[in-house]
């Protein structure tokens, strides 16, 4: 089993450059003083990618970008390709959150697509699902999410999958409108997402690191981390105070 806990964070649009340098700088120091097994990746905006990377130069951060399309090159105004992604040096692709989802129709084909141009480059892809709250009131939240995992994951190997991460964010605890959800409630989604995985995947299904995210904060952090098969946190708001992220860090890096 993966004895690495991931900790990452989306800036989503939150960032100018000169705000993403400091919070980075200060990142890189904390990351120095905590152990290895914590894993630690942050998500900026495009533009940012080349500069921010610069700056991970010396340190194990990974970089990770927000989405991408599944074509090297093309008419795709305003996308970025898997090739140019590992141009710049990105480690980690986020796809699937559900702002994606809902704003710009990502859906499940195409993130199938996407999660394997990704893994040709050597990408790691970090998949994002969950159930909306129409889903939960209706309890077909489990339905949604194993398609979610079906179609997205449909095809790839043993060793493919060996390679992706994926992070359990149910829509309706994510953002400022955001309910936390139970620690019983996640410890059971992570459950059965980690069953799915090993009805898809055999026992390769029990390595695949699974992150919680949504309205996690320094509060309910430790909850959802004493939970088995939580494997990591994906933090967005709590995360974007370097303050707020570092007592998450240090706390983890002494409990865990
Ligand atoms: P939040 O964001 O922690 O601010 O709820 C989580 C996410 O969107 O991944």
């Amino acid at each position: 089993m993966n004895e690495k806990i991931l900790i990452g964070t989306n800036w989503k649009m939150t960032k100018t450059l000169a705000e993403g340098r400091d919070y980075l700088r200060r990142l890189i120091e904390i990351k120095k003083s905590l152990s290895s097994k914590i894993e630690l990746f942050v998500i900026p905006s495009f533009p940012h990618l080349y500069p921010l990377k610069e700056l991970l130069q010396e340190s194990d951060i990974k970089l990770g970008a927000q989405t991408m399309h599944w074509e090297e090159r093309g008419a795709y105004t305003g996308e970025v390709s898997p090739l140019m992604l590992e141009e710049a040096g990105v480690d980690l692709i986020e796809l699937g959150h559900s702002e994606r989802r809902q704003y710009y129709n990502e859906n499940d084909i195409d993130l199938n697509k996407k999660v394997k141009a990704a893994l040709q480059k050597r990408i790691t892809p970090l998949l994002c699902i969950g159930e909306n709250s129409v889903d939960k009131a209706r309890n077909t939240g489990n339905e949604k999410i194993r398609k979610q995992l079906k179609v997205s994951l449909y095809g790839l190997t043993k060793e493919e999958i060996s390679n992706v991460q994926i992070a359990y964010e149910p829509v309706w605890a994510i953002g400022s409108k955001g309910v936390p959800a139970s620690a019983e409630y996640v410890r059971e989604q992570h459950s059965n997402i980690r069953h799915l995985l090993i009805e898809l995947f055999d026992e390769t299904g029990e390595d695949v690191p699974i992150l919680y995210g949504g309205s996690v904060n320094e509060q309910n952090f430790e909850s959802y981390l004493n939970c088995k098969n939580v494997n990591g946190l994906f933090i967005g708001r709590s995360a974007w105070d370097i303050q707020s992220f570092e007592k998450i860090l240090l706390t983890i890096d002494k409990n865990y």
